[in-house]
């Protein structure tokens, strides 16, 4: 299939769908400034981030795995949706104004598209606040900051940084049986739950324009959703700063930072744009940046978190 980068298709095809899904990864969140696992981002300390991010790295050294999750929970509470989320949970709005469907599977665990307003969102790979016990069924989101005082001060990115080696006793504990507590976040290595899988498959089945924003297509099996939409005839278009290894079954790739292509393909199709000045004055183009930085109220809507 030949890749378009034709905003009027796309603008047609989007003004038409009644079912739109949305698939986001890690760099939809980039320019919030959240680093990818893949690329320059991709390293803490001296270690790469997918390699801590496994059930064998928290067996092994849980101190330094709870250091890396503690750096990311920190990080997360100070960074902000950027537009390109924005520009998601209006499309969620406009589309629910107009009875349509709007579902947003996302693979990241930062929750920004709940804190720009997106309502209808599923976590596949879970969230940075919500944490499982080791030893019991316990399931629990938990806020703190620290999340247990041994953690305070700790998780440095710096590579000549030293390891904490936090003591288990010290690290955060199960409030039911006192076990070891640990992410609730799919690892590497690990199965997605069965239920959320099978919504994010259905929703995509059914769907009659697929987006996919900010990721590498290469974490399974969320990176085969866009893929098997595309092989259906299903439209999909690729919000990518870079070519993906998918982008060829696709019908669109529009390049660039997300940030700046989803409020412009997205903004023109809902007359965003369209703003009259004064009585009588001909209608003057107005982007949709500005627009979105008026509406930050919207960051504080659907939050789970508290700031
Ligand atoms: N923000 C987060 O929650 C976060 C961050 C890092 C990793 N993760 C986890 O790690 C896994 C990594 O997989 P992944 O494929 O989602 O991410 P990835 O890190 O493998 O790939 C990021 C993708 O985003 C693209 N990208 C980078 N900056 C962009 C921008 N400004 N606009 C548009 N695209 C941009 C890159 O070209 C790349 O294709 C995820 O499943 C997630 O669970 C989550
Ligand atoms: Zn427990």
């Amino acid at each position: 299939m030949k890749v378009s980068a034709c905003r009027a298709s796309f603008s047609k095809i989007l003004k038409e769908a009644q079912k739109v899904v949305v698939i986001t990864g890690a760099g939809v969140s980039a320019e919030s400034n959240i680093p990818t696992f893949r690329g320059a981002g991709g390293y803490w300390r001296r270690y790469e981030a997918t390699s801590l991010a496994t059930p064998g790295a928290f067996r092994s050294d849980p101190s330094l795995v709870w250091e890396f999750y503690h750096y990311r929970r920190e990080l997360v509470r100070k960074c902000f949706p950027n537009n390109g989320h924005k520009a998601l949970a209006l499309l969620e709005q406009k589309l629910e104004g107009e009875n349509k469907d709007f579902f947003l599977i996302t693979t990241n665990i930062d929750g920004l598209h709940q804190r720009a307003g997106n309502k209808n969102v599923l976590e596949l790979h879970g969230a940075l606040y919500n944490v499982k016990c080791t030893a019991c069924n316990y399931k629990g989101i938990n806020n703190d900051s620290p999340i247990v005082p041994a953690l305070e001060g700790k998780g440095l990115p710096d590579p000549k940084q030293a390891p904490a080696r936090i003591p288990v006793k010290d690290l955060p504990a199960c409030p039911e049986c006192g076990g070891l507590l640990r992410p609730d976040i799919v690892w590497f290595g690990e199965n997605l739950d069965h239920g959320a899988i099978k919504k994010a498959s259905q929703k995509a089945e059914e769907a009659d324009l697929v987006l996919i924003v900010g990721t590498t297509s290469v974490v399974y099996p969320a990176a085969m959703i866009a893929p098997n939409a595309a092989n259906r005839g299903v439209p999909v278009a690729e919000f990518n700063i870079d070519y993906s290894n998918h982008t060829s079954d696709f019908q669109f790739h529009f390049q660039g930072p997300s940030g700046t292509t989803l409020p412009k393909m997205l903004g023109s199709v809902f007359g965003f744009f369209r703003v009259r000045r004064r009585k009588n004055s001909p209608p003057r183009g107005k982007s949709l940046t500005k627009i979105l930085k008026k509406r930050t109220y919207i960051e504080n809507l659907g939050t789970s978190l508290s700031f």
